[in-house]
């Protein structure tokens, strides 16, 4: 009987000698429980020699079953220990593979410029605010009766042909000019409030074959200042100083008998050329002057129309290209690049950069 039990608890310590190196040498954590169901799992070493409890004597059963804890807490230390240690290599790995190395820079956002247009337009629109204007925007479906006939251009008038028009029926149409946002404001004016000074922006539309100086599709800024006594000096002075503003300080401006009907008298507004200073070169054409705006005096049939008197008030009005006025700043020559969306061409002017 001695012998029986001796053979046993000497079964156990072979075991846990065997099983201790296997335990020391694994390699992975599946390793490591193959390992723990090859002693302990239901089919396993351990369990084997458990099942032979039954057979032993009352004396001998607990010394088995001493042999077989020392076995089992043994087993288990080495167990854990030898997980923990895996565990740890495990996860360094995983951080090691998934480290993000903070000091790399940032992938740069490409970042979109505002349309030069729009600066240019900006550009003009924050000077006459700070002049006082009022920036008013009227519709770009606009009906014939303030494109034209406010505008002092019955249907029969011969300056309607001065602008081929896209109409949608006969009565309404694609604004040729931003000219009938004057009359739209007149009309709602009260001078009781102040006198009249405003902006107005936006874009205009031509029957025209687009080429390098025509799109069908363009830019206008329409002027307007209504009050008692103003004169052709308060116009002359004003767009002086957006000449000077916009195309340097030292710019002279002439003024040219013209015609628009919807001024009297009419002018066509030179700048002096802001690239040879009016010696004369390509840009100027030789002439040492750029024409850059229309402008005149608001016809008193205008005023009237728009129910001003016309005895009482009086006003000046301009209309300007900013689309011609960045060709000329900017050294563009086709105006098709405005509208053509390449960027090549867009993110040359940076200026816009939010
Ligand atoms: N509306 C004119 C055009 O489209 C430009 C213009 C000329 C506007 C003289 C005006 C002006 O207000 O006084 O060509």
């Amino acid at each position: 009987m001695e012998n029986q039990i001796q053979q046993h608890i000497e079964a156990v310590t072979a075991l846990l000698n065997k099983a201790l190196p296997q335990i020391e040498v694994s390699d992975s954590l599946s390793q490591l429980d193959d390992i723990r169901v090859t002693y302990l799992g239901k089919k396993g070493a351990l369990t084997q020699i458990a099942a032979a409890m039954k057979g032993l004597s009352n004396e001998d059963r607990p010394r088995l079953g001493q042999a077989m804890n020392e076995f089992k807490a043994a087993f288990s230390q080495a167990f854990d220990s030898k997980k923990s240690e895996l565990e740890h290599r495990a996860l360094n790995q995983q951080l090691a593979s998934e480290a993000l190395d903070i000091s790399l820079p940032g992938r740069q956002m490409p970042m979109g410029t505002r349309h030069i247009i729009t600066q240019t337009m900006e550009e003009i629109e924050d000077l006459f605010i700070g002049m006082g204007y009022q920036v008013i925007e009227g519709p770009e479906v606009e009906m014939d009766h303030y494109n034209f006939e406010m505008m002092n251009l019955p249907k029969s008038h011969p300056a309607r042909d001065m602008q081929d028009t896209f109409y949608i029926d006969p009565e309404t149409l694609m604004r040729t000019h931003t000219s009938p946002v004057q009359a739209r404001v007149m009309e709602q004016h009260d001078f009781t409030k102040g006198p009249l000074k405003m902006i107005s922006p936006g874009k205009v539309f031509r029957r025209d074959n687009d080429d390098a100086t025509h799109s069908h599709q363009f830019h206008q800024i329409e002027g307007l200042v209504v009050d008692k006594h103003i004169t052709m000096a308060d116009l002359k002075g004003t767009l002086e100083v957006f000449a000077q503003a916009l195309f340097g300080q030292e710019r002279a401006i002439r003024l040219r008998p013209s015609y628009f009907p919807f001024t009297e008298p009419s002018v066509e507004v030179d700048v002096s050329c802001f690239k040879c200073g009016g010696d004369g070169c390509n840009v100027c054409k030789q002439t040492g002057w750029i024409e850059i705006l229309g402008a005149g005096m608001v016809h008193p049939n205008v005023l009237e129309m728009a129910g001003i008197d016309s005895t009482v008030y009086s006003g000046f009005a301009f209309g300007m290209g900013p689309d011609r006025v960045a060709m000329l700043k900017y050294n563009v020559d086709d105006i098709r690049h405005f509208y053509q969306n390449d960027l090549r061409f867009l993110t040359q002017f940076k200026g816009g950069q939010n």
